[in-house]
């Protein structure tokens, strides 16, 4: 019988990998800019680490994440976010010690047992980033304008940010209290999920997506006005920073994100095109995080993209047509001593950079040249025995049917200069 891919996961065939080096490129192409490191972790945690760093009650800890018991008998997890791991591993080698702040970003898979649909699934991929070390608003701000540079340089320009602060251990308990003190006349009619945050974790209740609850929490209490002095002014600033830059946004007390290690700046982009899932980026700082996994007082801030999210959207747009893999030239032999000659010289222009196919089988001419031309090959290299009696081959022109014949010894001087004159792509 045969067997399927597990729910909710995906297969990146071919015809889709262009465009992920694509983003891949540009994200790592801005790190570089903005000084971002790259950092590796390991996609399985000991479970603890998520209970602990990403909190007790959210969503994806109670009911999201894939974990098992591994054959020693300890509980593990697969990651279902980045931040967690990173913040271990700055822990764990002590990065905290190094001159600060430290900048990492990472690009991997994640997974969430959630239920499928257009843009959720259970494996996914993230391009995050986390810098350790500043609580300097302006470091806000430059990790924000990161996020929607990334966007931009992807193709989707001009999406709208949205802006919150969720406060710090200082004045959340009191707004959390207030929310308590506003659900709770409404209890009866709250869905069965919000009832149970009402005394869990009531700022989840902002963005239930129920009609009901989202009746009433338009009249709940708004967090920036419990908000203590130190979060009012690191929000300003960051505000300050983001008009500096030029960066619009939109300021939305309601915006809660679904992981619990947040302090003050909140952040989402959300691109409308793509349907209920329409969070393509999310991000925030976490000043009490580092400290909570066993190292000592560091604040961060961080976002992370969801890499199928933006190609939904990228798709939405036709902006993400991938291009496909080009080809230079195809050879094609006739006659079995022929075929070994072509081995041997495909080599040598694949090693010049040529991007060289070949046909296999011992197709007849006819089919040999129907391949070349549908690879998308701009050349045919031909040879047979005529040719190779004499020592060149017929190089044809796929796109205007001239050819012309190049000793065997000049190939790789006849590539470099095609190659130079006609421009093609090098990488
Ligand atoms: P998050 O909001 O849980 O944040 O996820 C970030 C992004 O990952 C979302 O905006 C979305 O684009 C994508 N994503 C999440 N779940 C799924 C899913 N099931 N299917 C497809 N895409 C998904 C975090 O993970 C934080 N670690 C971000 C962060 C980094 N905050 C600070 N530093």
């Amino acid at each position: 019988m045969f067997i399927q891919k597990p729910r909710g996961m995906h297969d990146i065939l071919p015809d889709e990998a262009p465009l992920w080096w694509r983003l891949e490129r540009t994200a790592r192409e801005l790190c570089a800019r903005y000084g971002f490191e790259e950092v590796r972790t390991p996609v399985l945690e000991y479970t603890e680490l998520f209970r602990r760093g990403v909190g007790e009650a959210t969503d994806i800890v109670e009911k999201e994440m894939y974990t098992f018991e591994d054959r020693g008998g300890r509980s593990v997890t697969l990651r279902p976010e980045g931040t967690a791991g990173a913040v271990r591993a700055y822990v764990e080698h002590k990065i905290y010690s190094l001159p600060q702040p430290v900048k990492w970003f990472y690009i991997g898979p994640m997974f969430r047992y959630e239920r499928p649909q257009a843009g959720r699934q259970r494996q996914f991929h993230q391009f995050g980033v986390e810098v350790f070390g500043s609580d300097d608003p302006a470091c806000d701000a430059e990790v924000i304008e990161l996020g929607i540079d990334f966007l931009a340089a992807a193709g989707l320009e001009g999406l709208e940010l949205e802006l919150n602060s969720v406060g710090c251990p200082d004045c959340r308990p009191e707004y959390r209290r207030r929310l308590q003190e506003y659900f709770r006349p409404f209890a009866g009619q709250l869905c069965e999920d919000c009832r149970e945050r009402l005394e869990r974790n009531p700022l989840r209740l902002l963005d239930c997506k129920n009609a009901s609850c989202r009746r009433i929490a338009d009249g709940a209490p708004v967090i920036t006005e419990a908000l203590c002095d130190a979060c009012r002014r690191h929000d300003e600033g960051v505000r300050r920073h983001l008009e500096a830059a030029g960066i619009a946004y939109r300021l939305n007390p309601r915006l809660v994100r679904g992981l619990d290690y947040y302090t003050r700046t909140a952040f989402e982009v959300v691109e409308g095109a793509i349907g209920a899932q329409g969070t393509v980026l999310g991000g925030g700082r976490y000043n009490g995080l580092v400290r909570e996994l066993g190292g000592p007082e560091r604040p961060g801030i961080g976002f992370a993209a969801g890499l199928e999210r933006l190609i939904l959207a990228l798709k939405a747009k036709q902006a993400g047509e991938p291009a496909k893999t080009a080809v230079d030239l195809f050879g094609v032999a006739v006659g079995e001593e022929a075929d070994a000659a072509l081995t041997r010289h495909l080599r040598r222009l694949r090693r010049a950079g040529c991007r060289a196919l070949r046909g296999f089988d011992g197709k007849s001419l006819k089919a040999q040249l129907k391949a070349a031309d549908r690879s998308g090959a701009r050349w045919a290299l031909i040879l047979g025995e005529e040719e190779l009696r004499r020592g060149v081959a017929i190089l044809r022109d796929l796109r205007t049917g001239n050819q012309k014949e190049v000793p065997l010894g000049e190939l790789e001087n006849w590539w470099t200069e095609e190659r130079d004159y006609d421009g093609s792509p090098q990488s």
